[in-house]
């Protein structure tokens, strides 16, 4: 503004922005944002002149030009803006006061940190020499626990426990005045690391942040009593080195993920939320549930399956083409496999009963929280059975694999930590014929996909199976398919003509988790079935010749393992059950 004493506002037009500057031609728009501006001296301040150049009253036949007209602000608005102007002043001052301890602080904290570099901890060579141990290590031959009451230094010369070391990530961390608390992991075990006198005053103790992988060395102890930490003992450290601090603030694991994240961001951070403690649990309840079946398959029932391999790629459907996965083999069409039975069944002449543990693809079209385009299938497959062998035998093996899973302690506590109500299954598992479920459906009025009563014939759609199966709440064995809604393979019911024998296990909460069936073992009758379903016989001779070389009453069943783990650990769906999982547009990380 051009050196004058007259500050102009028009409460119409004018601009309290920087495009204004107070002169007639750029007024401001409040007197406020003057007086900010061009604040008023004791002596002579400068003139505040107003007016409203557009709304500005004016009178029945006055001019409307009148209202360009600039008079002094009144006094009822001086005193107005005078309150706020002291208001705006007071603001200000509490910001630079704000500012001022921001800036102490800061600079308080750069002190802290060059003070900080200048601690450097060394070993002592005087201590014990430490071993290694991971951090579920819990020999008490081998690890000594000190007992007694915390001291602040370590003192090896008599009672001591063990001296240790260990590697593993910051999962937690306290820092109080003079000691800090690491909870450490190793994806064996967690153990509480305590860090006390110059140990806290490192500049990597000052800067730690969580998932900061570290060694540590250090005696055991036993936790002073009426403390806790992870199977009470702790680490009393005597010396560590940061190996790689993980970012923190904005770049924190912990900002990146949240519990209340959106899903597509935990999908996208797969990777980080793996480091969780649900996540790892449930990766660690898969694990010990392969486990299980491999040894209820191999040794826990009678007669035994034997582990075999099938191959992914392939050149032949199983569940039907709308859901296969298309591939260019060297040039030809091919398929990932949909399930590996087609070929357990070859095995059975020279190997007897089989399974296997493989991956099986689905391009399903629909995005439901148990469908995944990638899912580990167990399969198994038995000879010289009856339908009710077959129905027998599975429900022994679910029963024996959470038995097996469950009698170890870890897997018990974590799979009840993750579904505090889990209930292990009562046997025998009821029983229900497909027809009979038709008629418990009517009677419960549930609806069929097209809001209709449900009839004979009927593909159960997965929101009634659920619900039907969470109101009986218990595992169901549904039976007796009708023959159009299965696969090519299944064996007709000799009884009725009309179904298969056919089961499909159901569990609350998931709905269905196996699949299974006696298979057409006459020749004849499967190039019937090639020919109903509209299959050409030629790519399945291999499979057909399996009726022309000795045929046998045979059955199986497939188990889609992250189905039995969402039942079992309380999932809400398929998709926590896997690394990495694979649905309807996602196949990354
Ligand atoms: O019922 P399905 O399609 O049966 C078969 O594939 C048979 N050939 C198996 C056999 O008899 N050997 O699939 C079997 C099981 C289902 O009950 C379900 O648990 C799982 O595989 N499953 C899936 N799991 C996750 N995502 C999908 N898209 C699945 N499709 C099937
Ligand atoms: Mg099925």
């Amino acid at each position: 503004m051009a050196p004058s004493t007259k500050v102009y506002v028009d409460e119409d037009v004018g601009k309290d922005d920087p495009s204004a500057d107070g002169s007639e031609a750029a007024p401001y728009k409040t007197l406020l944002f003057a007086y900010i501006q061009h604040p008023p001296t004791q002596s002579h301040g400068p003139e505040y002149l107003t007016r409203k150049s557009e709304t500005g009253p004016v009178s029945v036949d006055g001019d409307p030009a009148l209202r360009k007209e600039w008079k002094p602000a009144t006094t009822s608005a001086t005193k107005k803006v005078n309150k706020l102007y002291e208001q705006h002043k007071k603001k200000l001052a509490k910001t630079d006061e704000l500012a001022i301890r921001e800036k102490e602080e800061k600079e308080k904290r750069q002190q802290a940190m060059q003070e900080a570099m200048k601690i450097k901890i060394i070993e002592d060579p005087k201590l014990p020499k430490a071993f290694k141990i991971r951090l579920n290590e819990k020999d008490p031959a081998l690890i000594k626990l000190r007992k007694g009451t915390s001291e602040k230094d370590v003192n090896y010369s008599e009672g001591r426990g063990s001296r240790v070391r260990v590697t593993g990530r910051v999962h937690r961390f306290r820092a109080q005045k003079d000691v800090i608390f690491i909870t450490l992991q190793d994806g064996y075990g967690l153990l509480q690391c305590v860090l006390t006198g110059d140990l806290t005053k490192t500049y990597d103790a000052l800067t730690l942040t969580a998932e900061t992988s570290i060694e540590l060395w250090g005696e055991m102890w036993e936790v002073p009593p009426k403390q806790h930490a992870p199977d009470n003992r702790e680490l009393h450290v005597d010396y560590y080195e940061v190996i790689g601090k993980a970012a923190g603030d904005k770049e924190a694991i912990t900002t990146r993920v949240t519990p209340d994240s959106d899903p597509q961001t935990l999908y996208d951070n797969r990777h980080l939320v793996l480091r969780g403690e649900n996540s790892s649990s449930v990766m660690k309840v898969r694990a010990a549930t392969l486990r299980a079946f491999r040894q209820v398959y191999e040794s826990e029932i009678t007669p035994s399956c034997l582990e075999v391999t099938p191959p992914c790629m392939v050149q032949t459907q199983v569940e039907g083409g709308s859901t296969l996965f298309e591939f260019n083999y060297y040039g030809e069409k091919a398929y990932l496999t949909q399930s590996s039975q087609l070929y357990l069944e070859t095995c059975l002449p020279s190997l007897g009963n089989v399974f296997c543990v493989a991956p099986s693809f689905r391009a399903e079209k629909s995005l439901t929280r148990r469908h995944l385009s990638e899912y580990t299938h167990i399969e198994a497959e038995l000879d010289f059975i009856t339908f009710d062998d077959l129905l027998t035998h599975l429900e022994l093996v679910m029963f024996k694999v959470i038995e097996v899973a469950l009698s170890d302690p870890r897997t018990k506590k974590a799979v009840y930590d993750l579904n505090p109500t889990f209930q292990v299954p009562e046997r025998p598992f009821m029983r229900m014929r497909y027809a009979d479920a038709i008629t418990w459906l009517r009677e419960h009025d549930i609806k069929n996909e097209e809001g209709q009563p449900h009839e004979f014939g009927d593909d159960i759609a997965e929101a009634a199976e659920r619900k039907m199966t969470d109101i009986i709440n218990r595992p169901i064995f549904l039976t007796h398919f009708p023959v159009a809604i299965k696969a090519f393979y299944m064996k007709k019911d000799p009884n009725d003509l009309r179904v298969t024998e056919s089961v499909d296990c159901l569990m609350p909460g998931v709905g269905e988790i196996v699949g299974g069936s006696m298979r057409i073992d006459d020749y004849d009758e499967i190039m019937a079935a090639y020919a109903r379903e509209g299959i050409d016989p030629k790519p399945y001779y291999w499979y057909t010749d399996q009726r022309k070389y000795g045929t046998s009453s045979h059955g199986g069943y497939g188990l889609g393992l992250e189905r039995f783990l969402a039942w079992m650990c309380g999932r809400y769906t398929v998709r926590e059950c896997c690394l990495y999982p694979r649905f309807t547009n996602r196949c990354t990380p």
